[in-house]
């Protein structure tokens, strides 16, 4: 037994979204681009290769892991990139997208080279919460004064666009890209490319694929451009799971129980976004609070069923612990950092990356 915690990311449910994302790249004519920020763990590309395009990237850091750990098409996005760094990212990438008319200006030269684009921001999104909502007030991300914007569209040939968030209703989709393509159609039809951004669940169960593809294909037939997903969740959504051991129990007017890994290091976005982690079945009939090992007095990963009372030693599974959790592990607490293992298709476990003290002690200086 591989001891806790530890990431175990399961190949056989990976292949499942792997083979959704093929169904919709064929029936659309649309490319899919693995994006890093939310999943970079490497030693699983070699199969995720077989049926994405390429990756999308956040950085210097994100777009040479791509380049170098994945390969196909590299596209470099960032916020914005420092004047240090240009070269390197440009040498990485097939395309670089930026984020600002001034970044553009910038840096096109050096990026002559290559395939250039622009974020654009239609400030219109699917997502209703302001932290992670690329279209709220005053954002930053990208450009949307059609004006501005065409004074620049001579150093350019795509946009990128995103701003769809945990968005699992078609209908929803269907109805922003059409404001899009009322604000920004004119635009659209200049350029050879168009990455529509991640966001979007359609590698969940009921979501219409053969619809959103038809739209996907109808959008790019229109404009005449190749279109882009940078699908990010929705290619490793229900894949992997957070292994974690019961150290404690105690009652504190609830049943609690205490495991060896903590939200704020491990499974950083249920903090962020005030959720809880999944336990399945999640029946039974003795409830219990399941609490992280580090300070935080709210490290708790959510009150779930068992069949059974729990006790030290006992092993929990969270689901879906995949998305911005290894790509944002901290050492807040020393905490053990979960080690990475794969189930292969044979069903056999291999532990690809283990965490020790020297890690965490040249994680600092
Ligand atoms: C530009 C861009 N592309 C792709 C993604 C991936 O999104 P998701 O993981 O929700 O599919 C994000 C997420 O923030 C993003 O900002």
């Amino acid at each position: 037994m591989i001891e806790t915690p530890y990431y175990l990311i399961d190949k056989a449910k990976l292949t499942r979204n792997m083979e959704r994302i093929a169904h919709v790249r064929e029936k659309s004519g649309a490319k899919a681009l693995l994006a890093l920020k939310c999943f970079a763990t490497w030693s699983v590309f070699d199969l995720m290769r077989d049926y994405m395009d390429g990756t999308t990237s956040s950085s210097l850091f994100e777009v040479r892991l791509g380049r170098e750990r994945f390969g196909k098409e590299t596209h470099a996005y960032s916020v914005a990139y420092g004047d240090n760094e240009i070269d390197e990212v440009v040498s990485h990438a097939d395309k670089i997208i930026f984020n600002s008319i001034s970044q553009l200006e910038r840096f096109a030269d050096k990026a002559a080279g290559i395939a250039r684009g622009l974020r654009l921001n239609p400030q219109v999104s699917s997502s209703s919460f302001d932290l992670a909502d690329p279209a709220r007030p005053f954002s930053r991300l990208g450009e949307w004064d059609v004006p501005k914007v065409e004074r620049v569209m001579d150093r350019i040939n795509g946009f990128m666009i995103h701003n769809n968030c945990e968005n699992k209703d078609f209908g929803l989709f269907d109805r922003i890209l059409g404001e899009i393509e009322e604000r920004f159609g004119a635009l659209i039809a200049r350029v050879d490319w168009v990455s529509l951004g991640g966001g979007i669940h359609f590698t969940g169960d009921d979501y219409p694929v053969d619809a959103f593809s038809a739209r996907l294909r109808a959008f790019s037939d229109r404009y005449g451009v190749q279109i882009y997903l940078e699908p990010g969740e929705a290619s490793i959504t229900k894949s992997t799971t957070l292994e974690v051991t019961v150290l404690d129990t105690l009652y504190n007017g609830k049943n609690l129980a205490i495991v060896d890994s903590s939200i704020e290091a491990h499974m950083l976005d249920l903090l962020i976004y005030r959720e809880t982690a999944k336990v399945l079945p999640n029946e039974g009939s003795h409830s219990y609070m399941i609490c992280g090992t580090s300070c935080l007095a709210g490290d708790v990963f959510g009150e779930f069923r068992f069949a059974e009372e729990l006790k030290v030693g006992d092993r929990i599974s969270f689901q879906d612990a995949a998305g911005y959790t290894m790509v944002k592990k901290n050492w807040f607490n020393g905490v053990k950092m979960p080690a990475i293992a794969i189930r292969e298709l044979d069903g056999s476990v291999r532990t690809v990356r283990e965490f020790t003290y020297a890690d965490y002690e040249q994680s600092l200086s």
